[in-house]
Formats: structure tokens, C-alpha cells, sequence
């Protein structure tokens, strides 16, 4: 069965688009076929993967706006053996204000996902820094959500706050919703302020919500990779980064 998870956090520079590009390249080294959404009008993962935004001619606000002519299968950009792109441009961020006086307005990312769902075998969805309704699209449309947190003080608060909207809309739009757990990511391993705030987020979690073993190392390596248009298993396979991957994507599988 397809999995189609979330990557959220309403706040920005928390791992979002890193976790879903290299969770993608896990999961495809793995053997599995990926499709990855970019729902970010900032669209950092599309950058990523090196798609110029003046190529993207047709994009995910207009399939979002006029679905009976655009479909996700007319967008899809196969970018290697097992994983394919919806790629964005700043076009989307248009999508949010035409979205409010739209019909079924939350509910439209997940009925342009339903014809290509059984083409995969997950499906990432990598989220603005936002609670806009392009996220409550995403979340109504997951299966389950990964939340990536910078290993920091002020990231506790964040995460609250998204679990409230969580909250409200497993109860009015997406009852199936499931939350796969709290990613620790930009870990800055030695430090005693990296521990510290580990303890605080898995103590104040604990018994709520799961929080992943795996931490996602602060290494420059995340950042290179993208800009040569790489995934990390790809860029620096035999890197700790690479493996802390390998070993989320194994983590996630056993969440499921
Ligand atoms: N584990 C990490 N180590 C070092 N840099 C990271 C790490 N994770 C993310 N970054 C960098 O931090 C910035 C924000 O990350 P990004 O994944 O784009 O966050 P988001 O999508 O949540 O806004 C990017 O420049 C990215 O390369
Ligand atoms: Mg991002």
C-alpha cells in the first residue's frame, strides 16, 4: 500500500525539503518508487534536483485550480531510475489565495494525487514554512506526517503549535491522519545544548508523540549535495549523513 507522508513544520530552516529529497534517495536506494511533491512556492527541492523554474511551463497551481485539464501525471519529471518530481515555481504562492474561494478547497492536493497514488510506492510531500491551506492540502492528503525539528531551545514551542493544527485537522478534514514522528535534524553531536534540547523535546513528547531514534547530524555535506543536484546517498554515500538517511528511512519503514 502507497504511502503518502507529509514533511511539515510551519517553521522555516527545520530540515524539511533536506529530509524529503534524501529520504527519497534512501528509499529509492532501497529499491522503492518514490514520487516527490514540491508544495513549496519557494521550491528549494525542485532547485535540488537542478530543474531550472523557467522550465516549469505547467505547474501545480494550475493543476490545483483547473484539475478536469491538468492532471499530476502531466507534471511528473522523472529525475532518476525510481524517483519522479512534481516540481514547483513561485507560481504556487498565487495558489494560496486562489484557493480560499475555491470548492472543496482543502481537499483538492489529495484528489490530484489519487489517479498516480498505485504508480508508487510513496509519495513525499515536501511543505512550505507555513499553516496555509496549501499545508492543510498536504496534510489532508498524507497518510501520516514526519515532522523534521532543528535540535534546538526555541523548536519546542514550533512543534506544539503544529501539533494543535494537527489536531484540528485530523477532526474536520483528515480523520486517517497519522503522525509518524518528530525528526531531530541539524544535530550538533558533542554539544551539551544539542543533548539538552533532545531530552526536553523527548521527555515533553513522550507518551504523545513518537520521537525518531535516528538524529540527523549538522554536517556541511547536506548543504553541498543539493547544490550539485544530488542526494546525499548519492553526493557522499559512504558519509555519517548518508547513513543517518538510510537509518531514518529503515526507522520510518517500521513506523508504518
Ligand atoms: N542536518 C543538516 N546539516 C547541515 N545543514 C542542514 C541540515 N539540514 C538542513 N540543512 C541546511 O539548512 C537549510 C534549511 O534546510 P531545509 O531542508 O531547506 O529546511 P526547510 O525545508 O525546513 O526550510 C538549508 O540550507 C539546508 O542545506
Ligand atoms: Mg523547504
Amino acid at each position: 500500500m502507497t504511502k503518502v507522508i507529509a514533511f511539515a513544520n510551519q517553521k522555516g530552516g527545520t530540515g524539511k525539503t533536506t529530509s524529503a529529497m534524501n529520504a527519497a534517495g534512501a528509499l529509492a536506494e532501497m529499491g522503492h518508487d518514490v514520487l516527490l511533491i514540491d508544495i513549496d512556492p519557494q521550491a528549494s527541492l525542485t532547485l535540488g534536483f537542478g530543474i531550472a523554474l523557467s522550465k516549469v511551463e505547467r505547474t501545480l497551481h494550475e493543476a490545483l485550480m483547473n484539475p478536469r485539464e491538468l492532471t499530476l501525471d502531466d507534471l511528473i519529471v522523472q529525475v532518476r531510475e525510481k524517483i519522479d518530481l512534481v516540481p514547483t515555481n513561485i507560481s504556487l504562492a498565487d495558489a494560496e489565495l486562489d484557493l480560499v474561494s475555491a470548492r472543496r478547497r482543502e481537499d483538492r492536493l489529495r484528489r490530484l494525487i489519487e489517479p498516480v497514488k498505485e504508480d508508487y510506492d510513496f509519495i513525499l510531500l515536501d511543505c512550505s514554512p507555513s499553516l496555509s491551506l496549501l499545508v492543510v492540502n498536504a496534510l489532508s492528503a498524507a497518510d501520516g506526517v514526519v515532522i523534521p525539528m532543528s535540535t534546538d531551545y526555541y523548536s519546542l514551542a514550533g512543534v506544539r503549535l503544529l501539533l494543535n493544527s494537527i489536531d484540528e485537522i485530523q477532526y474536520e478534514v483528515n480523520p486517517r491522519l497519522k503522525i509518524y514522528g518528530v525528526l531531530p535534524t541539524r544535530y550538533r553531536a558533542n554539544t551539551n545544548i544539542a543533548r539538552e534540547a533532545l531530552e526536553s523535546v523527548r521527555q515533553s513528547l513522550e507518551g504523545k508523540v513518537h520521537v525518531f531514534k535516528t538524529l540527523i547530524r549538522e554536517t556541511v555535506r547536506l548543504t553541498e549535495a543539493p547544490a550539485q543536484n544530488k542526494t546525499i546517498t548519492e553526493y557522499s554515500p559512504e558519509h555519517g549523513s548518508a547513513e543517518d538517511y538510510r537509518q531514518f528511512a529503515r526507522e520510518l519503514l517500521e513506523q508504518l
